[in-house]
């Protein structure tokens, strides 16, 4: 089986307040959304990688990564999870049901090829998907609507998801596909594959796949990426 990648780009970035969405946002002597690519492009194993933009999207036109042979384009949707589904439809003259498609957020510039080579590894040695997370370290409230802490729960069977998430081309469409027309909440694409009664394993990452998201954050990335360079 192969191994492809999936970036879903198609996002507006809100709650980062900037003037452009965040994945064009400076980083690095690069961009948001190039460090994220490039972590995929470098892995030996993955062929091609789409990347799900806005129509129209007059930024990522000027990104010369964009013309790079392994690289193709897919127009993204309304919600994550219509972009991934947009992408993985482009790949449908090149994919395999049964080959591997890796689907890693724009917004996640910082991850490393240690953690990108340890998901392979063990997706393919089990046979099933998986998706980088990290064991949570704080103490979880559960909060009823006026603030008041109703339990304390188990931290230790928490963990935090983070991208990539590794799952076979045509078990992951359909799940993404029925999940979405049963107006299922699906946030990533692990959970869509649970609902549709698949094992989904975590493996663990590093702190430093952080996601882009508030002001502060891309400060933080620059920081992690000076420190995985050195
Ligand atoms: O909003 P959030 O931070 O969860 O977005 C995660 C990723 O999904 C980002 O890379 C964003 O660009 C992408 N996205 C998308 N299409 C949407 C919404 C988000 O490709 N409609």
């Amino acid at each position: 089986a192969r191994l492809w990648g999936v970036v879903p780009a198609a996002g507006v970035g809100q709650r980062m307040g900037a003037a452009c969405p965040k994945q064009y946002l400076p980083l690095a002597g690069a961009t948001v959304i190039e460090h994220s690519v490039q972590a995929l492009l470098d892995h030996p194993r993955i062929e091609r990688v789409v990347v799900a933009l806005q129509a129209n999207d007059e930024r990522a036109a000027r990104l010369p990564l964009l013309s790079n042979p392994r690289v193709l384009r897919a127009q993204g949707g309304a919600e994550r999870c219509d972009s991934v589904l947009s992408a993985l439809s482009a790949l449908q003259k090149f994919a395999y049901d049964e080959d591997w498609v890796l689907v890693h957020d724009a917004a996640r510039p910082c991850v490393s090829a240690a953690d990108i080579a340890a998901l392979v590894a063990r997706t393919l040695e089990s046979g099933l998907g998986a998706v980088l997370a990290q064991p949570v370290l704080d103490t979880l409230k559960q909060v009823d609507v006026e603030g008041r802490v109703t339990t304390t729960v188990d931290r230790q069977q928490f963990w935090r998801a983070q991208t990539p998430q590794m799952f076979r081309f045509a078990e992951l469409r359909s799940a993404l596909q029925r999940a979405l027309a049963q107006g299922q909440l699906i946030t990533d694409e692990a959970s869509a594959m649970e609902w549709a009664g698949y094992p989904v394993q975590v493996v663990e990452g590093s702190a430093s796949n952080i996601k882009i998201t508030r002001p502060g954050d891309l400060e933080l990335a620059d920081y992690y990426l000076q420190q995985i360079a050195q």
